[in-house]
């Protein structure tokens, strides 16, 4: 008798194991893509992962499939560990019923997640599902809705990581557009509402699935996606390097990763990088992989509103989030999209504990019909929002432009920053010289008798006042001028003083952010 329950289980467990089937592995396979399983086995420690109800089954069985159902219902779910640190994860296994979301599956997914959040860890989901399963009518949309809940009431708990690795369509977009990070791999994963067939009869619009939804469309232009990545395995690898910046829990401070680099190393090359005419381009990301630990700088968004420049690095092992505008693009003004994507960034540190430096050379708000009609005021507004909001240790350096709002939005010390710092080359004012001057001495120039020289004449002037650092700091609001080689120690030493910081929000239900 107990050899022969024996065998079912061993039977039940190898049928598990095939999914759809080896046919639609296969497909699988073919497409470049891994299985369900092959997935969770890269992603995880190597012999780490404990599967969750295996031996679940579907309740609606498929006409085309007689009373056979698959066991384990398209999804594998479980938990494992990440750098030796507990990780629940889910992947949704394509080769049954499309990854398809039934009753069932659904439960699956909820019941790692619930764990999760008593645990304290994060959930990882690795999605490849055609949406709700139509078989199963009001059954499947009610599994979303379970789904979008814990999604919701995990966000800011534990960190909660989506990789999109196929056709997601439907519900299957949802639950990963409230989690915190998305992942899409390149050529083989979408992500849509309503794919091209609808699209077409709805609107009469041509569109690919790629244009409409691909990996590199949701990247660069929805702002959906976080990560592209060139294959599953490339995906997985990222996931994994995500993580190890974040906290398990937001009861948790970030892992600190003993690190070889001096704390004190000097950066020659800052003296004299970046440029005092105000008009030049420069890469800030060179000035941030400079004063990072080993140099090492791992972007978020990049693809997205590059005028911002968001991601992680480590200062003397400790993880902290970076928000920098970017004067290589669009001279690094804020605009909606660059506002709401660091918005969402500094919400997500603060969540999770994670310090943040802020990296200022801005000209301001972009001006514009285009940018008003589309309310940079209320998106605009998201990122002074969430800089004012955030709690954690928070140090800004002003390498060049602090101009106008932009001066108040990007870290000042007027919304609680904890050390503000700013590069001899800093210009604070309200605006840029030649617009101030325009303004303030157009009859004066207009009745010079060289106009021109009049013009450079005020602007020079100008520049003297106002386009430098010195005020700021003679009213304190620059803690310090620092020469620009000195960055990292000055940094590293900030963040160390405020790693035990504490500020508190006033004690309300939820604030109102401008959404
Ligand atoms: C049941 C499904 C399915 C679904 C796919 N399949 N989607 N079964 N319910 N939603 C099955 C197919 O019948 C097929 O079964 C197998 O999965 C593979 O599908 P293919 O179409 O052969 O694969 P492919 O050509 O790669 O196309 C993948 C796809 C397409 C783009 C995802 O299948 C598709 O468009 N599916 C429907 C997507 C959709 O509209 N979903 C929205 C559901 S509504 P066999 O047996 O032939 O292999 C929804 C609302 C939730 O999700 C709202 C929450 C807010």
């Amino acid at each position: 008798m107990g050899r022969e329950v024996l065998e079912r289980l061993a039977q039940r467990l190898a049928a598990n194991r095939l999914g759809g089937g080896q046919d639609k592995i296969e497909r699988q396979h073919e497409q470049g893509k891994l299985t369900a399983r092959e997935r969770i086995e890269q992603f995880l420690d190597q012999g780490s992962f404990e599967e969750v109800d295996a031996l679940v089954e579907h309740r609606c069985t498929d006409f085309r499939m007689g009373e056979r159902t698959i066991s384990g219902d398209g999804v594998v779910a479980g938990h494992g560990r990440v750098d030796g640190r507990p990780v629940f994860v889910f992947a949704q296994d394509f080769t049954v019923f499309g990854g398809s979301l039934s009753v069932t599956n659904a439960a699956k997914i909820c019941k790692i997640m619930d764990l999760a959040m008593k645990v304290g860890a994060p959930v990882v989901g690795l999605n490849d599902s055609g949406g709700a399963r139509i078989q199963e009518g009001v059954g499947s949309l009610a599994g979303y809705a379970d789904i979008f809940l814990r999604n919701t009431l995990a966000s800011g708990v534990v960190p909660q990581v989506s990789a999109i690795m196929g056709p997601c369509a439907g519900g299957a977009v949802y639950s990963p557009a409230i989690t915190d990070f998305v992942f899409m791999v390149e050529q083989s994963s979408y992500m849509f509402v309503t794919g091209p067939e609808v699209i077409r009869t709805v609107t009469h619009e041509e569109v690919t699935k790629e244009k409409l939804g691909g990996a590199m469309t949701h990247n660069s232009v929805s702002g959906v996606a976080h990560f592209a990545a060139g294959t599953d395995t490339e995906c997985l690898a990222g996931i994994r390097r995500l993580l190890s910046y974040l906290p398990s829990n937001n009861a948790e401070q970030p892992p600190l990763l003993p690190t070889t680099d001096p704390l004190d190393r000097e950066i020659a090359e800052l003296d004299g990088f970046v440029p005092t005419d105000p008009n030049k381009p420069y890469d800030i990301k060179k000035v941030i992989r400079w004063a990072a630990d080993d140099g090492e700088f791992f972007e978020v968004h990049e693809h997205f509103a590059k005028n911002i420049v968001v991601g992680f690095v480590r200062l003397g092992g400790r993880s902290v989030g970076v928000v920098a505008n970017q004067p290589n693009h669009l001279a690094g003004v804020l605009d909606i999209n660059s506002s709401i994507k660091g918005a969402r960034f500094v919400r997500c540190c603060d969540a999770f504990n994670v310090p943040l430096w802020i990296v200022e050379d801005v000209p301001g708000f972009l001006p514009g019909t285009a940018q008003e009609w589309g309310g940079i005021i209320r998106n605009g507004a998201k990122l002074l929002y969430a800089l004012a909001e955030a709690t954690v240790p928070k140090v800004t350096v002003i390498t060049r432009k602090a101009y106008g709002g932009a001066y108040c939005v990007m870290g000042s010390k007027h919304i609680r920053t904890d050390v503000n710092l700013a590069f001899p080359t800093a210009e604070i004012a309200v605006m840029g010289p030649q617009g101030a001057v325009n303004i303030l001495y157009r009859n004066e120039i207009q009745r010079a008798p060289d106009p021109e020289a009049e013009r450079a004449r005020r602007v020079a002037e100008y520049q003297e006042k106002f386009a430098n650092p010195f005020v700021a700091a003679e009213r304190g609001y620059l803690d310090e001028v620092i020469l620009p080689r000195l960055l990292r120690r000055k940094l590293v030493a900030a963040f160390t003083l405020l790693a035990t910081k504490r500020d508190f929000m006033p004690s309300k239900k939820h604030g109102n952010i401008p959404l």
